[in-house]
């Protein structure tokens, strides 16, 4: 832990993705013992060995709403790399949620991001589920968007398309744009828990948490919200 963490950041270092899959849960379950009914929740490789834990876990979601981050334009939901194929195979088909949302990546921009809104609005989050990109954007808020942003339509930046084209079959194939919940949407989320492995993330953990608070850098607006964990390797935590 460095001394210059906020206060309301708590970092936790652990060996691995699976201990730091097994904090996150017991973060959950906790919310959830204390009344935790809305969700948010992240895709990305981070969050997979937390989704196997949730999955063989006793927790029961079947009275509880699931809302993801976000979700590529262009690809329809069967489509196997949407967010939505995603997270029914880690998550939806095994341990079914009463409502689960996720922008749709086929609808057009105004409705669907008024739909999303009032998503967002009937059903306040209580813990909300982060990665982090290389360029410490969260869900697919890029470096420059305004930490006023609800909703929004995105155009993804030349490194997260990078990042990303693993997944799909080549670099032409990864959607440019994507529909996202904005920063504001996040920091409305009563707890937030962030989780990053490896040392590529190691510089935008560091930005985001001990840097300056700025645009540029989206996961830095997490040090102005109430209750933040974030949960690391040591590689991952190395520039802290
Ligand atoms: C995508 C997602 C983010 C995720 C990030 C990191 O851009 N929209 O929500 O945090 O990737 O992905 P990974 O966990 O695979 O490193």
């Amino acid at each position: 832990m460095n001394s210059t963490n906020p206060a309301n950041i708590k970092i936790e270092i652990v060996k691995d993705k699976e201990e730091g899959a097994k904090v996150a849960l017991q973060l959950i379950r906790k919310a959830v013992n204390e009344g935790a009914t809305v969700f948010g929740l992240a895709t990305g490789s981070t969050p997979e060995m937390l989704y196997k834990e949730l999955r063989a876990s006793d927790i029961d979601f079947s009275d509880k709403i699931a809302i993801n981050l976000d979700e590529y334009i262009g690809l329809d939901v069967g489509h196997p790399q949407s967010y939505k194929t995603f997270m029914q195979k880690q998550l939806f088909d095994k341990k079914p949620f009463k409502e689960t949302h996720i922008p749709h990546g086929l609808a057009p921009e105004e409705t669907e991001i008024n739909r999303y809104n009032d998503i967002l609005e009937k059903y306040p989050i209580d813990v909300q589920i982060l990665g982090i990109g290389t360029n410490a954007h969260i869900g697919f808020n890029e470096p420059g968007t305004s930490f006023s942003t609800k909703t929004h339509k995105v155009e993804l930046t030349k490194e997260t398309i990078e990042a990303n084209k693993r997944n799909f079959d080549s670099e032409k194939e990864v959607p440019e744009f994507a529909y996202s919940m904005g920063i504001a949407s996040i920091m409305a989320a009563k707890k937030i828990i962030l989780m990053a492995y490896g040392k590529r993330k190691a510089e935008a953990v560091a930005k985001a948490v001990n840097g300056p608070v700025v645009e540029d850098v989206p996961a830095s607006i997490l040090q102005r919200h109430p209750d933040v964990v974030i949960i690391v390797d040591e590689e991952a935590a190395s520039q802290l």
